[in-house]
């Protein structure tokens, strides 16, 4: 199963899809993390990696190239991928979690990032799972990467909902979009500090017809780790992410 985790601009998107990701690793699966986020380089670090991987943008003679052939059909050579294909610069290896990123905006001036796009999107629909693989992508915030077609290739969209207005004016056009791709949606409430504001924001969502699978309390940890560059398990998120990663199994 392949897994999307979008929502507004720091709503949580990296922080849950490392505790997806670390639950799923307890739970004896092979996690791949897709980085998809071109602006914030951190997640590696939210992993517990002392270094990112090389960019798969580099695999594929990096984004000059690359937008050259960036209207013709087949970027990835091969029709279908595995994660055994993917080489190992590329592809980083910690306790059963394994982390690619699709590429990052170094310098000023090199042009937009629909290159990035193009590899996220044909990456993701040639990338094969085996039976007990899961893929969390942690997508760049807000609704770009549906314009840009990079969940065609997803099989579960995962919304990050905070509590403030714009985040549940973005998971209403995420609804919209992903739905209009034919694509599962649910909701995670995140940053969660009362009953009361969870019930709040589950009517809300509910209104919009968004189904609301989880809620992840405002944890220090989290916040703490977040802070400080490293990475988060145990704790109240830890374990509120377990019951969300047991919906989306249950549904597979
Ligand atoms: N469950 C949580 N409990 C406490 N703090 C949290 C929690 N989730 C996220 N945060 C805080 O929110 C910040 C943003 O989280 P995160 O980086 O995961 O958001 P994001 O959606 O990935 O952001 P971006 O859009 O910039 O990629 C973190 O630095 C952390 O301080
Ligand atoms: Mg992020």
């Amino acid at each position: 199963m392949k897994i999307s985790v979008c929502g507004k601009g720091g709503s949580g998107k990296s922080a849950l899809t490392s505790l997806l990701a670390n639950q799923a690793v307890s739970r004896g699966l092979g996690v791949l993390v897709v980085d998809s986020d071109e602006s914030n380089s951190g997640l590696f670090k939210m992993l517990g990696f002392e270094n990112p991987p090389v960019p798969l943008m580099e695999l594929v003679g990096g984004k000059k190239k690359l937008k050259e052939k960036m209207f013709q059909p087949n970027i990835l050579a091969e029709n279908h991928l595995s994660i055994e294909d993917i080489p190992p610069q590329h592809l980083i290896r910690r306790n059963g979690l394994m982390l690619i990123s699709i590429g990052k905006i170094l310098y000023s001036l090199e042009g937009c990032a629909c290159p990035m796009g193009v590899l996220s999107r044909e990456f993701l629909k040639k990338l094969r799972l085996g039976k007990n693989e899961i893929a969390i992508v942690d997508m760049e915030a807000g609704v770009e990467h549906f314009g840009r077609g990079i969940d065609e290739g997803i099989d579960r969209v995962l919304l990050v909902v905070e509590p403030s207005f714009e985040s549940i004016a973005v998971a209403e056009k995420i609804k919209g979009l992903a739905s209009g791709m034919n694509k599962a949606v649910s909701a995670v409430l995140n940053k969660i500090d009362s009953e009361k504001i969870a019930q709040k924001l589950e009517g809300e969502l509910k209104i919009k017809d968004i189904e609301v699978i989880g809620i992840i309390p405002n944890d220090t940890l989290v916040f703490e780790a977040c802070l400080e560059g490293r990475s988060f398990g145990g704790g109240e998120a830890f374990h509120a992410a377990g019951k969300v990663l047991d919906d989306l199994l249950i549904e597979n």
